[in-house]
């Protein structure tokens, strides 16, 4: 396993170009299901996630080919239907192979996610909405059975405890494509990959009303044809990279976003007195200025503050002076960072599912450990700014969801390298 050894300190510079997003990719991967015809995929970002999701397509029968770096071929000729659960216990965006599956051949069998140390992934919104469709379905030894050959368009909603569901968005979307009449999704959720995903559909012919709003209206079609579709940028590493920037006080241009995916943390960033401005519509840079205030943080679904910043902001907050208070709506567990960030000397404390942070000047270097995708971004950001050396491990999670991000970092003046795990002093390494 690989680990990454951080020198903190040094400002950033320079300028940097976003990736494909991640959490767009995986259901346009899955949305390639819906019919025979080839479909092209660029801007796809090079990561460990989407590499998995075309194992698992290619499990079910598709052809998937990678034409470059960042561009994919899928064309499911003849496909299975059952997602085994050594393949999807491993990711779970495997669940929104459902919808697909349910549209294009009506029946699927797919094992139960499991959670994750973000906390439980329910998929109960999704069943649900199947459920309104006509799906007759089953769980039995860990699989989900869903058939769908009664399935017809109805009116199904989608809000839980936590807001909607994007995936589970995704999934209905996608089954209702495909099926006859209309359906209505209410409480759906309007994240950019959301959108994105619409837009694909569209492109393959498929009728959706409503895209960008919290209510879809599909209109079934017949068959959809084969699309090239371009993913949009990744809006979390996006605002990753800007938030390194301020972290660093740098001055950094961050290229290939989109700002107006971004309202959410510019808002926030304005807030905490970072000095940012928009050089294109696809750019922003970042001049990290030396007095920033702390602020308040509640995550909730899109247009609000994007849960996948949070331990990001977190790492931010630790090095503004004042008390900041960070809310987590959407996953109230999701604190795995904090522990980590506290070993680099951050003063916070957990109250039920908020993040009480005394904000110091600087934090120092040590050795820590990466737990989710997010928590790990949040450890690289705070190596960055910190005094000393930071060694970060199990750094696996961090390549799930970021294409080469000490390569993009080191780029523009980060001390960061990428090392095997041997290379780690005895006293730091897991027992
Ligand atoms: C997507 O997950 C993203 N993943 C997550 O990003 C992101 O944090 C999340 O949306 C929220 O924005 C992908 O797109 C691959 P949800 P998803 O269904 O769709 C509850 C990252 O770091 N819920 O919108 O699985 C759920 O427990 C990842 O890139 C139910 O209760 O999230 C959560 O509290 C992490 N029942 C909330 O809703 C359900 O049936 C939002 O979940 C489904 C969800």
């Amino acid at each position: 396993m690989d680990v990454l050894r951080i020198k903190g300190g040094q400002p950033l510079y320079g300028e940097v170009e976003v990736s494909g997003a991640k959490n767009a990719c995986l259901p346009l991967f899955a949305a390639c299901l819906l019919t025979d015809q080839e479909c092209i995929l660029e801007n796809v970002p090079d990561l460990a996630d989407v590499r998995f999701m075309a194992e698992l397509l290619r499990h079910l029968g598709a052809s998937v080919e990678k034409l470059d770096t960042h561009t994919w071929k899928i064309e499911a000729k003849n496909i299975e239907t059952r997602a085994p659960y050594d393949l999807v216990r491993k990711m779970r965006a495997s669940v929104c192979l459902m919808g697909p599956l349910l549209g294009r051949c009506r029946q699927a069998e797919i094992s139960l996610p499991g959670g994750c140390v973000i906390g439980p992934r329910p998929i109960d919104l999704h069943l649900k909405g199947f459920t309104r469709m006509g799906c007759e379905i089953t769980t039995e030894k860990g699989y989900v059975h869903l058939d769908g050959k009664a399935m017809r368009g109805s009116q199904v909603f989608l809000g839980g405890r936590h807001g909607s569901t994007v995936l589970g968005t995704a999934n209905i979307l996608m089954a209702a494509v495909l099926t006859p009449g209309v359906t209505r999704i209410e409480s759906s959720a309007c994240e950019p990959e959301v959108v994105d995903l619409c837009h694909f559909l569209q492109a393959m012919g498929a009728d959706i009303e409503g895209v960008g709003s919290h209510e879809l209206v599909v209109t079934g079609v017949q068959k959809l044809k084969g699309a090239r579709h371009a993913v949009i940028p990744d809006r979390i590493e996006a605002g990753t990279l800007l938030i390194a920037a301020a972290m660093t006080r740098g001055n950094l241009l961050v290229k290939g976003l989109r700002p107006g995916h971004l309202t959410a943390l510019l808002d926030k960033l304005e807030e905490v007195g970072v000095s940012f401005s928009q050089e294109s519509p696809s750019a922003i840079r970042v001049q990290g200025g030396d007095t920033y205030q702390p602020v308040d943080i509640v995550t909730l679904p899109h247009p609000g503050f994007p849960t996948d910043l949070q331990a990001q902001m977190c790492a931010l907050m630790a090095i503004t002076p004042g008390l900041s208070i960070v809310t987590e709506k959407i996953y109230p567990n999701r604190f795995m960072h904090v522990p980590e960030l506290q070993r680099m000397g951050a003063d916070i404390a957990i109250e039920g599912h908020s993040a009480i942070i005394k904000g110091n000047k600087i934090l120092s270097g040590a050795p820590v450990m990466a737990s989710d995708l997010r928590a790990s971004a949040a450890l690289v950001l705070a190596g960055l700014a910190a005094s000393g050396e930071t060694w970060v491990q199990r750094i696996y999670h961090l390549d799930r969801g970021y294409e080469k991000l000490e390569q993009k970092l080191s780029q523009v003046g980060a001390r960061i390298e990428r090392l095997d795990e041997s290379a780690l002093p005895a006293e730091f390494s897991e027992e």
